[in-house]
């Protein structure tokens, strides 16, 4: 099932007086159990697509459908709410909360909206832990983590609220070998067991995992 549609869509900023064009017109579809890489030199407009995709920015024309929803056309708390239920986020840089637990910090995403169970969520959130293999250090600060772990952290974060789709944007980008393949083994899992995952990257060994390809052209 097609979960996301993206049809002629284009971005362009204005710095100054100039215009910038930072993704030429791409169609594409996002679908269910499909791992989708999107490739393409440095500048290319990747992460500008990625963030078009998931809401974060409106396209300058065309239009993103979500389920036949229009993004650029619903109100914002609709807006952050998919993006809150139905997304899940994963950057180069793992951001975290410093101050917080690894537990609190996996927890936050139910920081938005009611809890009408409080030990679901407690459940929820420990099962992901466990899964990414930080079940042993979920009272831990952050700042003791590997930066493997912390992407692993921010990987558990990214799927506790059950999301139809995985953005990921160069998540190996700043791994060694042994973390990235860690991170790559857990994304296609997710896609196996039936979510989309759209990934950034301009890795060779990461764009193996890819069931489809888009590879953008640097205007
Ligand atoms: N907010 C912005 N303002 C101006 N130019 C931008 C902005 N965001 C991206 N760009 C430009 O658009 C192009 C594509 O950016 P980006 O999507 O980040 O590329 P990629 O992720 O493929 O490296 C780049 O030339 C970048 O400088
Ligand atoms: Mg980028």
């Amino acid at each position: 099932m097609a979960l996301l549609l993206g049809r002629n869509l284009t971005r362009t900023y204005s710095v100054g007086r100039q215009l910038v064009t930072a993704l030429a017109t791409v169609s594409l579809e996002v679908i269910a159990g499909h791992f989708l890489v999107i490739t393409g030199p440095s500048g290319a407009g990747k992460s500008t697509l990625l963030n078009l995709l998931s809401g974060l920015e409106k396209p300058t024309s065309g239009e993103v459908l979500y389920k036949n929803i229009s993004l650029s056309k619903i109100n914002e708390s609709k807006l952050a709410n998919i993006r809150n239920s139905a997304f899940g986020f994963i950057f180069q840089i793992p951001h975290v909360l410093p101050h917080k637990t690894v537990f609190e910090n996996v927890a936050m995403p139910f920081n938005y909206g009611t809890i009408s169970d409080p030990d679901h969520y407690k459940r929820l959130c420990l099962e992901h832990l466990e899964y990414v293999g930080l079940g042993k250090l979920v009272d831990r600060s952050p700042n003791t983590l590997s930066g493997g772990e912390l992407q692993r952290l921010v990987f558990a974060r990214a799927l506790v609220r059950n999301p139809e789709v995985i953005f990921a944007d160069e998540p190996t980008g700043s791994l060694d070998a042994a973390n990235s393949t860690i991170i790559l083994d857990l994304l296609k899992e997710q896609a196996d067991r039936g979510r989309a995952v759209v990934m950034v990257t301009h890795e060779k060994e990461a764009m193996a995992y890819g069931s489809d390809i888009l590879e953008l052209k640097k205007v």
